[in-house]
């Protein structure tokens, strides 16, 4: 065949197939037919050399055309393809502005937080003051101050995160009392409760390495462990539901005396024994007791005008009462299947 015939065919066929191609990866297909590395039209362009001279300017010039005319045919057919797709994808999304809005997923508060913010609201209701100190603390107020002096075995039950020797994280709440007293000294009466984290080497089921008490702490010139109690089973009534029983037993805190732990019945099993209250159907939710008189002079009040009481709560264990949640490491694992359901 002559040059110039197979010139005119390719144009032919090639324009054929570019309007009958209806996908791009049909166009593409096309393209490198007769324009790809190995394509139709490139061949005969790559033999121009063995052409007579007279030829070559004319064929190369003609098979230059027909390549700057099939590229273009080319990017037409590609963008009309590109259209007609993007009015099929519009005609499909077709808007219906009547059709209700799809919802906006919402987060809610943690159960601790809920736990906590009503926590808050209790105590504030019999006059408590809310108030917050460092989690991490000089071993001074975590301890000494509180009559735990170096080397004492209570060190032990609490043992503990350091930073330096002289700093740690908080085991509990109750440096404030020492901070709050600092403050206060020499006014009556101290009303506060103190919200926030703190730090031991524990983990099980019941216990965690970082978990929220709430300390509270009240100094006047006239208070009983009547009115520890009082405010204790206030407190546990309006939480838990005015049937709970509380219970307390007595116990040992350097800085309090007299001490005593406190108990709610077990919401989980109803007091019959299970893994969350260690089968005795009772969970310890707080330590108390009366301030100790060294504690109140270490911070300047006079023991003989000045009596209070404290308490220390876990609020891990009131929201595990609260809610029924047998393993207290579900608040912190943040499986949304369990957070969800508060
Ligand atoms: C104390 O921490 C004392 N500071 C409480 C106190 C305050 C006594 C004021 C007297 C006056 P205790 O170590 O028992 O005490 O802890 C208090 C509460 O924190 C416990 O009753 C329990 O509810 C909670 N708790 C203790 N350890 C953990 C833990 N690892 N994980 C979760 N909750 C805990
Ligand atoms: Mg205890």
């Amino acid at each position: 065949m002559r040059v110039e015939q197979e010139i005119d065919k390719i144009k032919e066929d090639a324009l054929k197939e570019l309007s009958s191609a209806n996908t791009m990866d049909g166009l593409q297909a096309v393209r490198m037919k007769y324009l790809g590395k190995k394509g139709d039209l490139t061949r005969v362009l790559r033999g121009m050399g063995s052409l007579s001279p007279e030829e070559r300017p004319r064929l190369g010039q003609l098979a230059n055309e027909v390549r700057l005319l099939l590229e273009d045919e080319l990017d037409r057919r590609l963008a009309e393809l590109g259209r007609q797709e993007q009015l099929r994808q519009l005609a499909g999304e077709a808007l219906d502005v009547t059709l209700p809005g799809r919802p906006v997923q919402r987060g809610h508060r943690h159960p601790l937080s809920t736990v906590l913010r009503e926590i808050e609201r209790i105590f504030t209701g019999m006059g408590f003051e809310v108030v917050q100190g460092p989690e991490v603390e000089w071993d001074y107020y975590n301890f000494e101050a509180l009559n735990i002096p170096k080397g004492h075995p209570a060190r032990d039950m609490q043992d503990s995160f350091y930073i330096t020797r002289e700093m740690l994280l908080r085991t509990h709440t109750s440096p404030m009392q020492v901070r709050t007293m600092e403050q206060a000294v020499p006014r009556l009466p101290v009303r506060v409760i103190v919200p926030g984290k703190v730090y031991r080497r524990d983990d099980d089921a019941t216990h965690s390495p970082m978990f929220h008490q709430v300390e509270g702490l009240l100094v006047d010139s006239r208070c009983t462990m009547g009115d520890l109690k009082g405010v204790l089973l206030a407190f546990a009534r309006q939480m838990f539901g005015p049937d709970r029983e509380i219970r307390l037993r007595p116990s040992f805190f350097p800085f309090t005396e007299p001490s005593a732990e406190v108990d709610v019945s077990c919401l989980n099993c109803g007091g019959e024994g299970c893994r969350v209250c260690s089968g005795t159907g009772w969970l310890e939710i707080l330590g108390s007791g009366m301030v100790h008189p060294r504690v109140l002079a270490n911070v300047g009040y006079d023991p003989e005008t000045a009596v209070g009481f404290a308490f220390g709560m876990g609020v891990e264990r009131v929201a595990m009462l609260k809610y029924g949640i047998n393993d207290l490491r579900l608040f912190f694992d943040n499986d949304v299947r369990f957070l969800h359901q508060f």
